[in-house]
């Protein structure tokens, strides 16, 4: 997926951390704790799941990502790697503490399966923990005149597969799956001129590379949702 590169999902994953650490309070980690970054790319975040002793897996449908994932997670015996697809996890039922999906819900085809296979394999009072945007919110200062409804981005992601607009949809999907206890808000960070250059350099590479040609913006804002739910436990 070239899309990707170590130093964007780095970014991302930086700016996101706070929220993070909010999930990590949220999670049971009692008993056997197993915690599994769904669509673990590059690997920058599967080391934090393994707090509280925890044995965390990465796993990735991508065996470009996960090899790089591998070898940047070499020295540490709590990380583990799998090569498989979401839609159908290769776990026995009931035997994760914490299921993570950082950017990667969104870029599943089949999201109901997905979402079905993270409940089965969550324990009972175990909770998926979602980072995901949604670009209905995307604003751009200014405004590129030649691209009168919405942004080229939208339209990218949309033809390489994946949903933007997943985040404000999710809390109503994992609600249809029965799970519970589901909380949901926007993230927010402080606005730092150096990274956002960063970002929109990014994009406008991104789009470069594809012959679309994008008259940068000054300022961009995507909102990006954070949400929690939990396997209902069994009385
Ligand atoms: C935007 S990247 C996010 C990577 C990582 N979570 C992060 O934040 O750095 C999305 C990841 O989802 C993975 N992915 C997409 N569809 C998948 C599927 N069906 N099963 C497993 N992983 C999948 C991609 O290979 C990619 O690594």
């Amino acid at each position: 997926m070239e899309l990707y590169t170590t130093h964007f999902l780095c970014n991302q994953a930086h700016r996101t951390a706070p929220a993070r650490q909010f999930f990590y309070t949220q999670a049971n980690w009692k008993t056997a704790p197993i915690s599994l970054d769904l669509g673990c790319g590059t690997g920058v975040i599967t080391s934090e799941l393994t707090f509280s002793r925890a044995q965390a897996i990465g796993l990735d449908i991508n065996p470009d990502l996960l090899t790089q994932a591998v070898m940047d997670n070499l020295p540490n015996n709590s990380v583990h790697h799998i090569l498989a697809d979401a839609t159908s996890l290769p776990f026995r039922s009931s035997v994760a503490s914490f299921v993570l999906s950082h950017f990667t819900l969104m870029w599943i085809h089949n999201r109901e399966t997905a979402l079905a296979e993270v409940k089965r394999i969550l324990r009972p009072g175990s909770l998926l923990a979602a980072i995901e945007p949604d670009y209905t919110g995307r604003i751009e200062i200014p405004k590129d005149t030649e691209y009168t409804s919405h942004s080229p981005i939208i339209d990218y992601l949309i033809f390489r597969g994946a949903d933007p607009f997943i985040g404000g949809k999710l809390p109503f999907e994992l609600r249809s799956i029965n799970l519970t206890k589901i909380q949901f808000g926007t993230l927010s960070w402080e606005y730092n001129p150096r990274t956002a250059q960063t970002e929109i350099r990014d994009e406008v590479a991104l789009l470069q590379a594809k012959g679309i040609h994008w008259k940068p913006p000054v300022f961009t804002y995507t909102p990006i949702f954070w949400i929690i739910a939990f396997k209902r436990k069994i009385h």
